[in-house]
């Protein structure tokens, strides 16, 4: 979500130890794939010719919490996606049966093939949702889940998480939205899931934002998740594993985060 220091149209790839380029998007669709099963799949659309898929459980149990995990806004953060698919990898049907989880594999698949932050039109994936708010536009990925906002709000009504990372830093963070004047056992579950694996962001500021205990709180900024809170999410939060450290280490943070988040 990082928004200062990090080039736009920079590429950035990582390879992983049993060598997948980190933009292998056929790759990635194909170990996504193999996991489908339990899961049914909205085409929500195509933003700049390119599908934005939506998955959720096949069978929920009622009155289960209604969770959304989204990955993928910013193409060089993939360790969202590749967590995103760890995470369906290594979890047990009990433990996804408990919730009502809705996915949102990967929003910027152009960016993610090219590494670029931005998409392939030079837009912020991650800006523009509350255009009231600031003059940011949103992006083609922007507009196709601004149209769902109805169904947004429903799938994620207790609870939103967007995986990012920031490419500039060596220490992991957590963007916390809570109706609260101070971060809860929300914000704080999902920053010490980060923490198991990376320091954490020390006390100061990120991107201009106080950030304390690795946590920053309540920055209404445009945001996805800013504008699903808004709109009345029950909590939200944005992680961020650190850019600087080995591709598979992020890779794990973000799957053990995704479990924190679905856990409770
Ligand atoms: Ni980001």
């Amino acid at each position: 979500m990082s928004e200062a220091g990090a080039g736009t149209a920079s590429s950035h790839v990582w390879t992983s130890a049993r060598g997948t380029r980190s933009n292998d998007r056929a790759a990635f669709a194909e170990q996504l794939s193999r996991l489908g099963a339990g899961w049914r799949t909205t085409l929500l659309g195509m933003p700049l010719g390119e599908p934005l898929p939506l998955w959720r459980r096949a069978a929920v149990a009622p009155a289960a919490p209604r969770l959304l995990v989204a990955c993928g806004f910013h193409g060089e953060e993939p360790a969202g996606p590749w967590g995103l698919v760890e995470y369906l990898r290594t979890a047990s049907p009990a433990e996804l049966d408990r919730v009502d989880l809705a996915l949102l594999p990967l929003v910027n698949a152009t960016g993610f093939s090219a590494g670029t932050r931005f998409n392939r039109a030079g837009q912020n994936p991650n800006r523009g949702f509350m255009s009231a708010l600031n003059d940011d536009r949103p992006s083609a990925e922007g507009e196709v889940l601004l149209a769902h906002a109805a169904l947004l709000d429903a799938l994620g009504a207790d609870g939103v998480m967007s995986c990012h990372e920031d490419v500039g830093v060596d220490a992991a963070y957590v963007y916390g939205y809570e109706r609260a004047d101070a971060p809860g056992a929300f914000s704080r579950r999902l920053r010490d899931a980060l923490a198991a694996h990376f320091a954490l962001h020390p006390d100061g500021a990120v991107d201009e934002r106080r950030v304390a205990d690795g946590i920053v709180f309540n920055a209404i900024d445009g945001s996805f998740e800013a504008w699903l809170f808004t709109r009345g999410a029950g909590a939200a939060a944005c992680i961020e594993t650190p850019g600087r450290a080995a591709f598979d280490a992020r890779v794990a943070a973000q799957a053990a985060a995704i479990r924190a988040f679905v856990s409770g």
